[in-house]
């Protein structure tokens, strides 16, 4: 802790506002020492004593040392005038009516790329700080870099990248054929470099790509720890705050599938969106995790090709993989986000050399598939008590909502009994744990999006049936319980 900061000195930052400045750590520390805490790198629980497992989410050695800001620093820029200077008389705080208070209805920018718009609400909201998570490889450099260059006509943009050469930053985009007039990039880690720069470049729009590369001066850990990440991040979302800049972070993903670090990065930031997609698959989902501004669960599809990512403009095509007259198939009308959406499931069932017989999934709840078959089995008579059942959702896409149990269940007992589902039939539905179905949202407008596509039969639940009983030229069978259900399929 023996820097000297940059404020002290008195060089070279004189021209800033002092709230971008690194924090005087080196001064206030050899006074009083550092509050230092223990963080989850997992699950982001503080404690004040290190310990072999978070108490929290159970995960082991995760905790790791961080220094907590300076009280004074910590509390920001602007309102030290409001807390009448350094003297010590501090104003009491002022609570408002919501009433009173002037907004504007929020400015949302086009990315220029309608799927990533979509799942981030209708655009981007000016200030607005989203992090995009997503495996190695699966396109987030790619996609940032092409909205970037897309956006870049309209406001001034900065790309930092603190894992590509500016070389390879230039190749790619020049390989893209985006243009590269506008695009300006910066190759730096240190956050207070970044900072000092955007405070000059006035950017608009920033891509921090990745957040994990992200170091500050003012903490002692290693970069890449969980509290320089925390703090870098931190200071990102600050300086977009105050300056109304949006800013991009690109974030990796750990093996079990969250944002590596701190999933504190989680809390701070406005939007979380998720690259997905199954490895040899050219095709890519972004979904919104979290969103302040829009609606969860939306999906992007895109295509990556030789020329980067291209939006899937009719994404219920690409999900059916064309065998729904196999048995173990069935098809089924999903609505994550605002848009229905053609997915097909498809299951195995098999008899198992073991005792306790294996349900696996891909791309749905495990939980719910042993549930599911529980009342199955209950209400519907079929026992697959010591047969090995898989599932898997077609194209790599996950669903999480509950429309998806009764399509799984026909899945499944389509394919026990080794025939196939009629042909150009579609289903959706809750299963309750009595064996009733029963009705999901929207169910409208999920029958309209299987008839566009050709299909001739539905079965959904009773009360998602419209008055009349075809739906253009579909037949829409409806079904109360589940031994129904089985017995149309
Ligand atoms: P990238 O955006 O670097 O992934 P991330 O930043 O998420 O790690 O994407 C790299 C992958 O995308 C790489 O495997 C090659 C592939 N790719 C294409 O197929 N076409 C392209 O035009 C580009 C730029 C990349
Ligand atoms: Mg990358």
């Amino acid at each position: 802790m023996s820097r000297v900061s940059p404020v002290e000195t008195g060089r070279g930052y004189s021209g800033f506002p002092s709230r971008f400045l690194p924090h005087p750590v080196a001064k206030l520390s050899a006074k009083s020492s550092a509050r230092t805490a223990y963080v989850c790198g997992e699950c982001g629980a503080e404690y004040s004593k290190w310990q072999g497992q978070c108490g929290e989410c159970g995960a082991w050695n995760a905790l790791s040392q961080v220094v907590l800001e300076p009280a004074t620093a910590a509390a920001g820029g602007p309102s030290v005038a409001r807390r009448g200077g350094w003297a010590g008389k501090v104003d009491p705080p002022k609570v408002t009516a919501l009433k009173d208070v002037s907004h504007a209805a929020e400015t949302r920018v086009s990315t220029g790329i309608g799927e990533l718009d979509r799942v981030l609400g209708g655009g981007l909201v000016e200030g607005a700080v989203v992090l995009v998570g997503g495996d190695p490889g699966i396109g987030k450099s790619t996609l940032l870099l092409q909205a970037l260059a897309k956006m870049a006509a309209q406001l001034p943009a900065l790309y930092v990248t603190g894992e590509e050469s500016l070389a390879q930053v230039a190749g790619r985009a020049m390989r893209l054929d985006l243009p590269l007039d506008n695009l300006h990039a910066l190759a730096e880690t240190g956050i207070e470099s970044i900072l000092q720069h955007a405070v000059q470049a006035q950017p608009k729009l920033i891509v921090a790509d990745s957040v994990q590369t992200l170091w500050t001066e003012s903490l002692t850990a290693a970069p890449g720890s969980v509290s320089q990440v925390r703090e870098s991040a931190a200071r990102l979302v600050r300086y977009a705050k105050e300056t109304g800049t949006a800013v991009f972070l690109v974030g990796h993903v750990t093996k079990e599938g969250g944002i590596a670090g701190p999933r504190v990065l989680e809390h701070m930031v406005d939007a979380v969106l998720y690259f997905e997609g199954e490895s040899g698959s050219r095709f890519r989902v972004l979904r919104a995790f979290k969103n302040r501004f829009g609606a969860v669960n939306e999906l992007g599809v895109f295509a990556m090709g030789d020329k980067g990512l291209k939006e899937v403009p009719n994404p219920s095509a690409i999900f059916l993989s064309g065998s729904s007259q196999q048995p173990g198939s069935c098809v089924m009308v999903t609505r994550e986000g605002t848009r229905p959406l053609l997915v097909e499931v498809q299951a195995l069932v098999d008899s198992s050399p073991l005792s306790n017989p294996r349900r696996v999934t891909v791309g749905l709840e495990q939980n719910r598939l042993a549930m599911l078959l529980a009342v199955l089995h209950r209400h519907g008579g079929v026992a697959v008590g010591d047969q090995d059942v898989f599932v898997n959702v077609v194209g790599g896409i996950r669903v999480q909502e509950t429309a998806a149990d009764l399509p799984v269940l026909l899945a499944v007992l389509s394919s026990l009994r080794d025939r196939p589902l009629s042909e150009k039939t579609v289903a959706f539905g809750e299963v309750g744990l009595s064996g009733e179905i029963r009705p999901v949202p929207n169910g409208e407008e999920r029958l309209r999006e299987a008839a566009t596509h050709g299909f001739r039969r539905a079965i959904v639940p009773k009360a998602n049936v419209p008055k009349s009983a075809r739906y253009k030229d579909m037949e829409v069978i409806a079904v109360e319980r589940l031994a129904d259900a089985l017995e149309q399929a």
